[in-house]
Parts: structure tokens; C-alpha cells; sequence
């Protein structure tokens, strides 16, 4: 039996039959996976840079799925695009499920179907799209080397709050998930002030600590928890002590949501869909910690905070800087490429050296020392 395809809110190309921009090639775009901010300045970078070279930009809505029959569009130019970059999320949508989902886990590679790579085949064709920019993390990337394997020409542009890719040194949209962890951190400062209060705040990050570690140093936390240093929840409760000889009434405790104490496992909680998703674990460490210290702890889970609103001015300069870049690729035909970030210049990669290859943090490296040396606990 037919695979049955979502109708979506398909846009008709607004090309008028007769004038010259009818033949204009044609480059599309999608967003796929969580968001971020920095996904609009892509975009836009994306649409002025393909102006220089005479492409026209389909924006296929929804991540993948807008590739579906009968295809789920919108044209991008200088109008739709005019004044997206101070915002957050995706003027085209996104999603992390769907038909296209080829990550089922940290490692693992699922397949797409080979009906649904023919079925946005067909709508490729039929609008005339010759290659793709594909914005996304880890998942998004195994998929876009599928539709590259398949013969779609592809370039990917790394994507994740996280800043967890292996193949990019930063990404967009980390900067300013860790202004959101700064800003937090400077809140709760003066409210654990106040009470003489253990704060503890929870943040995203999935598998690494990027995002605690440069958080906790940039809002003077005094007990970062991450991945990849498994912690002791005595030893936590020692450095708190310590701050108490040396006069301090509060103390703030960053944690990682994937981390996990040397003798637990990773916090998950079941969501509505059924799956495990990292979270939890920040309520663990304020119930042990005022348990075994007798100290009045509260929790925070920062959540989604983190990949909302304006990006900062970083995350719209590099989004700008990767959305320019992919065209260029396309431009050159480098298909199979992914942007990434490497000694302060845009460059490109081969994608398939960019899947399944986490960037975690070094717990020996000068980030954690550094952080060490200003008399931050990693609970170790
Ligand atoms: O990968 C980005 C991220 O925000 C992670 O830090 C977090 O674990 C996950 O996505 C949350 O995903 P969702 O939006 O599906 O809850």
C-alpha cells in the first residue's frame, strides 16, 4: 500500500509564466532539528548571497517534511526575509521528527526510506531545485548524507545550542543559550544572596557541558556539574562548607542536565510521546545536597529559556557568515560539504566527517583548569 504523505500549506511559486526570473536556478533551504537563535540570520544570509549569483531560494517548511508530496514551501527574497535576524526560532519551521528522522540515539544510524527519499525527490524536481542547504545538528546531518548518498546535492550548516559537533570548533545559537544561562545566574545571585540560599539551576546541553561550563564561569557559579566529570554529591557538599569558612552565606550550583554522579546513572524523564529525554537531574542534586548539608537548596530547570529569544550579536554575525558560505559552496558545487567553524574562518568539511562525532569537553583542558583555578567545584 501507498505511503500517505501529510498535505501541508503548500505555497504556489508566485513566478509569472513569460518573465525572465521563471528560469532563475533554484536553490532550496530547510531548518531541521531543535531550534535555535541564529536560524533567521542563516536564512537571510542565505537569500541576499544567492541574489549575487542569480538564484531564486525556496524555503521548504517544516524540516524535512516540507519535502513531502506536494511539497510545503515558501519563497524567500528581500521582502519575506527583511528583518528576521533579531528574531529567534525559524521563519520556516522546524521539527526533530517526522518521516526524515535518521538518529535514533548517540551513535546509531536509522535509515530513511528509500520511498520517502524518491517521494522529495519528486518535489524537487518538480520546482526545480537543483541542490539543498540543510540547517541542523547531529540528526539533521546523518539525514542530509542520505539524500547526498541518494543523489540530492546537499550542503549542511551546523546547528545546535549544544555546541557539541566535532567537525565545527562553534556553532550558532550556543552564545546566546549561554547568555540565557548568564543572565539566569545573575538572577539567582541575588535572590540566594538574600536568603543564604544553595541555588541550583539545571541546564540543557544533552551529552556535553559546554553550555554549564561557559555559563557557570560567566555567572559566577561555584559548582559546575558536566558529563564528562562525574561527580560525588559529598564532595559537592564539601565545597559548599569550604565557601562557609571562607564567609560565604550562598552558594549557586550549575548542572548539566546530562550529567551524572560517579556512582548514578543520567537523569531522564519519560515525555508524552513516549521517549526518554535528559532532565531531572538538577532536582537530585538540591534534594542530596540539603539532605547531607542541612542547607536550605532550591531548583531551577532553565529549560527551553535557553533557545528562545534574540540571538546575541555573535550568533547573528556566524549565522550570517554560515548562511553566505553555503551558498558559495553551492556555487562551487563542494555537495557533500558541511560549513564549519575552525580558527576563526568560515571553511567546509565533508559531512560525513561531521555525523556521530560529539565534541565533548576535556575535563583536563584549560577551560575546566581555568575554571578550577577561580575555585570552582566539579564535585570530583
Ligand atoms: O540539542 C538541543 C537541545 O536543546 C538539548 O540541549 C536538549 O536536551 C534537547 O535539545 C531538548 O529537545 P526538545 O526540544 O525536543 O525537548
Amino acid at each position: 500500500m501507498g505511503r500517505s504523505w501529510p498535505t501541508g500549506r503548500r505555497q504556489k511559486s508566485a513566478l509569472i509564466p513569460g518573465r525572465a526570473e521563471e528560469m532563475k536556478p533554484r536553490i532550496g533551504v530547510l531548518t531541521s532539528g531543535g531550534d535555535c537563535p541564529g536560524l533567521n540570520a542563516v536564512l537571510r544570509g542565505v537569500t541576499l548571497a544567492a541574489e549575487k549569483f542569480n538564484y531564486e531560494v525556496v524555503g521548504f517548511l517544516d524540516g524535512f517534511e516540507g519535502l513531502l508530496p506536494p511539497g510545503n514551501f515558501m519563497l524567500l527574497n528581500r521582502r519575506s526575509t527583511s528583518g528576521i535576524m533579531p528574531r529567534g526560532g525559524t521563519i520556516l519551521g522546524t521539527t526533530n521528527r517526522g518521516h526524515f528522522v535518521a538518529k535514533v540515539g548517540a551513535g546509531d544510524r536509522a535509515v530513511v526510506p528509500a520511498d520517502v527519499i524518491a517521494a522529495a525527490k519528486r518535489v524537487l524536481a518538480g520546482e526545480r531545485v537543483d541542490s539543498l542547504i540543510i540547517v541542523g545538528g547531529d540528526g539533521s546531518m546523518t539525514t542530509a548524507l542520505q539524500l547526498q548518498e541518494a543523489g540530492i546535492d546537499c550542503i549542511g550548516v551546523p546547528k545546535t545550542i549544544d555546541n557539541d559537533l566535532e567537525a565545527t570548533a562553534m556553532t550558532f545559537g550556543f552564545d546566546s543559550a549561554v547568555a540565557s544561562v548568564t543572565d539566569a545566574l545573575d538572577r539567582l545571585h541575588t535572590t540566594a544572596t538574600s536568603h543564604k540560599r544553595v541555588m541550583v539551576l539545571e541546564v540543557m546541553g544533552r551529552h556535553a557541558g559546554w553550555i554549564a561550563l561557559h555559563g557557570g564561569l560567566a555567572g559566577g557559579a561555584h559548582v559546575i556539574l558536566i558529563p564528562e566529570i562525574p561527580f560525588d554529591f559529598d564532595k559537592i557538599c564539601d565545597a559548599l562548607r569550604m565557601r562557609d569558612t571562607r564567609g560565604s552565606i550562598y552558594s549557586i550550583v550549575v548542572v548539566a542536565e546530562g550529567a551524572r554522579a560517579a556512582k548514578g546513572q543520567v537523569v531522564m524523564h519519560p515525555s508524552d510521546e513516549g521517549e526518554y529525554r535528559l532532565g531531572g537531574i538538577g532536582g537530585v542534586v538540591a534534594n542530596e545536597v540539603a539532605a547531607r548539608s542541612g542547607k536550605e537548596t532550591r531548583c531551577t530547570v532553565l529549560g527551553h529559556l535557553q533557545r528562545g529569544g534574540a540571538p546575541t550579536t555573535l550568533d547573528r554575525i556566524l549565522g550570517t557568515r554560515f548562511g553566505v558560505k553555503a551558498v558559495n559552496l553551492i556555487h562551487e558545487r563542494q555537495f557533500g560539504s558541511m560549513v564549519s567553524y575552525q580558527n576563526y574562518q568560515v571553511r567546509h568539511v565533508p559531512i560525513a566527517d561531521a555525523v556521530n562525532r560529539l565534541r565533548l569537553v576535556p575535563p583536563d583542558g584549560e577551560m575546566v583548569q581555568t575554571a578550577r583555578d577561580v575555585e570552582i567545584s566539579f564535585g570530583d
